[in-house]
Order: C-alpha cells, then structure tokens, then sequence
C-alpha cells in the first residue's frame, strides 16, 4: 500500500505523565465509575480477543494499576506476561508476580529486547503525540504473527452520539473537577477528565486508525466492537 502521512492523536500533552502517576490510587475506582460500570466487561471482552490468538508472551504497553494483565494471569497461566508504564506509582500497583518495566513506550519499544506474541494498548494510543509512529515503533516487538490490540474510547455512530457527547465533553469535566480530583494539584496540565475530554475531541471515531496499522505493515486490521459502540477494539497483525 502506498504510504502516506497519517497525523491523528494529541500532539501536546503537557505534564499527563505526572497526571497518571498521581491518579494512581484512584485509578481503578474512578474507571469504573466514569465507565459506568462497563470497564471490567470492556477489560474482559480483551482478555478473551487475546485467548483466541493463544499467545505465549503478552505485553500490556500502559498498563497503568494492572488489571488487566491480573484477569489475563488468571485465564492464561503460564504465559509470559509484561507490565510497561511511564508511571512509577501505577507500576507500584501492578500484582508484584508480574513483571513490569518503567518506561515510555516508544523509548521500551526501541530498546527492549524480547518480541510478543500480542501487545495491549488500552486506553493509551490516543494519548501518544503520534499514534502512528507509536504503532510503527511497537511492531518491532511483535514476534512474526503477533497481534497488537488497541482499545479507546470512541464517539459513536447513530443516536447514541448526542448522549456521549453531553457525558463525555460536559458532563464529565464538570463532575471530574468537582467531585472525583477536587485535590488535584494542577502542575501545568489540563484537570485529568478535562484531559479526557480534550483528548478525546483529536481522536473521536479515529478515523485514521486502519490506515496507520496498513502503512506501517500490519495485516488482518479487524474491528471487534461496532462504530455504535462507546469503545473500540481492533486488533491487527504482524505479517
Ligand atoms: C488511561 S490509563 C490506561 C491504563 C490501562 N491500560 C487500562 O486500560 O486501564 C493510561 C496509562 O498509560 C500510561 N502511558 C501513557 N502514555 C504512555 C507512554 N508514552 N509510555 C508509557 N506509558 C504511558 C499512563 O501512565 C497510564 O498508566
């Protein structure tokens, strides 16, 4: 395929990394409850697209607190697992029998040694100042046939668009900021769910997403959840 420039994604994002590492400790809780209870289900339908692809090793890139390489540990014994976050404190909360490693994903990408059999991005691309290289920059970690699965948020199509546009870009900033991190200290960057929100407005039904996997090699680009859905999952594969 004839390659060219994709640009999606957040380009600036100034002090996130600081943002995550303080929402550590609440991280789990307020994921639910800003999923509205359907971040263990979405957690789920993951854990059993990667059982399909029976992989032998699993690297959650972002891993954040570690629930899902938990649930993954727990329905796939005996398969290598790793944990990469650029947050030492949500690392501090990863199940101490997984291994994780400290490090921004393109700069682990880069410089680690071992290839997957599947790596996990979930609720992480979106964030990165460029999707597409981060995909490029991942592939080289990717045994021959292994799966990169990437899950996001995403506006949906049809008439569940207005509701998530109240909730997601009036709704949720509000409520954030007033209720789930009034103690937040700021620090330069954007409240966390203003980030979301903000965040969200440069990705929306991410669009460019088939295309980048396509122009950076990847193969068998498959959507698993529809485009009326609040979430997307893809997954796409390394030739
Ligand atoms: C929204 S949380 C998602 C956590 C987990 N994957 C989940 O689905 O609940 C994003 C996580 O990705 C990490 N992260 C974001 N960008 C990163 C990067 N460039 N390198 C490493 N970690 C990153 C953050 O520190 C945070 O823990």
């Amino acid at each position: 395929m004839a390659s060219r420039d994709i640009t999606f994604g957040t380009k600036e994002a100034p002090g996130l990394k600081e943002t995550f590492d303080w929402m550590a400790d609440r991280y789990l809780a307020q994921t639910e409850l800003v999923s509205r209870g359907h971040y263990r289900e979405w957690m789920d339908h993951v854990a059993r697209l990667v059982m399909r692809f029976r992989p032998e090793s699993v690297v959650d890139v972002g891993c954040g607190p570690g629930f899902l390489l938990s649930r993954l540990q727990r329905v796939l014994p005996g398969v290598t697992l790793l944990g990469v976050d650029y947050a030492p404190r949500m690392l501090a909360k990863v199940d101490a029998s997984i291994p994780t490693e400290l490090a921004d994903l393109e700069e682990w990408a880069q410089h680690a040694g071992a290839h997957y059999d599947v790596i996990l991005l979930t609720f992480v691309l979106r964030d990165q100042p460029d999707p597409s290289k981060a995909l490029r920059a991942l592939r080289q970690r990717l045994k021959p046939g292994g799966r990169v699965v990437v899950l996001e948020t995403q506006t949906p199509a049809g008439w569940r668009q207005l509701g998530f546009d109240l909730y997601f870009h009036e709704w949720l900033p509000r409520w954030g900021q007033w209720a789930l991190t009034k103690d937040w200290p700021s620090g330069g960057g954007m409240a966390p769910y203003s980030w979301l929100s903000h965040s969200h407005r440069a990705w929306m039904t991410a669009h460019p997403l088939p295309d980048a996997f396509y122009n950076n090699d990847y193969v068998d680009v498959k959507r698993h959840r529809p485009n009326t859905d609040v979430v997307m999952l893809w997954s796409a594969r390394r030739p």
